[in-house]
């Protein structure tokens, strides 16, 4: 990259605000996983979480703060006294810690969510700021709904913060209403319009409601932002966030004319983002710009022909760039310890040790049901089994099923727990209801099945089905993963997922 390029700060907030999107809810240990994924692929901060919020929510964030070196950890905090100690308490042993703390600027936010004036507002924005700055060094002050407030009274509240020890000014575009050139218009009025602006850091924070959430952060950019906040795959509130992938590459694929660099390890995009989809159960749409299953396929003769002949032709970006492997190595039943761990190494995974002969151990057990093992099975693999998804109260033992098109479903179903191996049959429509009935007669849980879904790994007939549900307990959802060849037997994996994160997180649910 060249040397005169404006370094722009990547902060990440797939783990705050990504975790705000309809139905995920991710555990500590995906949490952590996550968190050191975001750490390999080079962001600057990693917003860890609202630790006000839920117990849960402060513990991950205080585990994040004392494992993750490298990127700065921060937290969220409204205005309010208990907030900012809360966060303080959660990221105060992070080696770069950072307090983020906002409240709401625009007439009707603080009109009929806060019924406070604009002097209370300012008055507690002041007063957050300072207290946490006598707690960390590094704080940054959100002016929530800023695209919808009044200039002058941004650049009023700015001001006083900035003299009050904020080291970065939020801008944001909270409901995702903003276009590119007023947004650029507006952050270069907020520049000329706030006399301290140059002892703070400008960021933005884009929401996707008109999917400009990436345009609208890049115009920010030209007119003097130089922090982003992003999420990986564009997860989010509602539309969700700016998305990291299609911001950086922008930066890297157009750097001769925009001039902007980052700190982002571009060959660690893809693997992050099949993370995020992994664990969120929020899947990339195919044609999803940078990790889109079609992003780099050409399907018309025309472009085949123009890429075999120059991939330039019609490609901007190659897939390697963003850490998507051309070697399309198969594997098989005859594959040696050695071509396994070297394709792992190619696919970004380095194993030794344990970890290794359990992946190795789990690679062989899908050779018995599949001939060839593709990169994307791989992947598939290695991240449902090494991610870390905590102890398991109910482990899958074994499935028998008789179904047909004239008779119903009957499905037995054994699960161990504690050691013990119980079983159960039922009967339904179809095979999937017959699985899941089994098994609620063994678990016993006051749980609903709000979606499943099923998507094939790879081509071919022999593939590898996905299966990934949401079940609800008490209002909250949870989701399940489960992988198989045999696709009923992914459903049970996927539901049993589910019901191991419930009773992980609701213990006294255990019947
Ligand atoms: O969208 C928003 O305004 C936010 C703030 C808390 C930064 O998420
Ligand atoms: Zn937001």
């Amino acid at each position: 990259m060249s040397t005169g390029d404006k370094r722009i700060y990547i902060f990440d907030t797939t783990l705050r605000d990504g975790e705000q999107s309809p139905g995920v809810n991710l555990n500590m240990e995906e949490k952590l996983a996550l968190a050191q994924q975001l750490a390999r692929l080079g962001v600057d901060v990693i917003e860890a979480g609202f630790p006000i919020a839920s117990s849960g929510d402060f513990k991950a964030v205080q585990r994040i703060a004392r494992e993750i070196k490298g990127p700065v950890i921060t937290a969220l905090a409204r205005t309010s006294e208990q907030d900012i100690r809360a966060a303080y308490e959660a990221v105060k042993d992070a080696e770069k810690p950072r307090i983020h703390t906002f409240i709401a600027t625009s007439e009707i936010h603080m009109q009929r969510k806060l019924r406070k004036t604009k002097e209370e507002v300012k008055e507690m924005a002041v007063k957050a700021v300072k207290l946490a700055k006598s707690l960390v060094d590094d704080v940054e002050f959100s002016a929530e709904d800023a695209s919808r407030s009044e200039i002058p009274f941004l650049c009023e509240i700015f001001t006083e913060v900035i003299a009050a020890g904020a080291n970065v000014i939020n801008i944001p575009d909270t409901v995702g209403y903003a276009t590119p050139w007023e947004f650029g218009e507006f952050i270069k009025a907020i520049r000329e319009g706030v006399p301290n602006i140059s002892e703070a850091v400008i960021s933005v924070h884009c929401h996707n409601d008109l999917g400009m959430a990436v345009a609208n952060s890049l115009a920010a950019v030209r007119n003097g932002a130089r922090q982003v906040e992003v999420a990986v795959n564009g997860i989010g509130e509602r539309a969700g966030n700016a998305s990291l992938e299609e911001l950086v590459m922008a930066f890297y694929t157009r750097r001769h004319c925009l001039g902007f660099s980052t700190g982002i390890n571009t060959r660690e995009i893809y693997r992050t983002s099949r993370m995020v989809s992994i664990l969120t159960g929020m899947p990339i749409q195919p044609n999803k710009a940078i990790v889109g299953k079609n992003a780099f396929a050409h399907e018309s003769g025309i472009h085949q022909d123009g890429v075999l002949k120059e991939r330039e032709t019609y490609e901007i970006m190659n897939p390697e760039m963003v850490g998507i492997s051309s070697n399309k190595l198969v594997l098989g039943k005859h594959s040696g310890r050695h071509a396994f761990k070297i394709q792992l190494q190619k696919l970004g995974y380095d194993l030794e040790g344990e970890a290794l002969d359990k992946a190795f151990h789990e690679f062989k057990q899908l050779t018995d049901r599949k001939k060839e093992i593709l990169d994307e099975d791989l992947i598939m693999l290695l991240d449902s089994h090494l991610l870390g998804s905590g102890e398991e109260v109910y482990v899958f033992d074994h499935l028998q099923l008789s179904s047909g098109t004239k008779i119903s479903s009957t499905a037995t179903v054994g699960i161990k727990i504690k050691e013990e191996l119980i079983e159960e049959a039922a009967c339904a429509d179809g095979p999937v209801e017959a699985t899941y009935k089994a098994m609620e007669k063994i678990v016993n849980l006051p749980v609903k099945l709000e979606s499943y879904s099923i998507s094939a790994v790879t081509e071919g007939k022999d593939a590898q089905g996905e299966v990934v549900v949401r079940v609800s307990v008490v209002g909250e959802t949870f989701m399940g993963r489960g992988l198989s060849v045999d696709i009923i037997e992914a459903s049970a994996k996927a539901y049993l997922n589910a019901l191991n994160k419930i009773v992980r997180k609701h213990p006294d649910l255990i019947q």
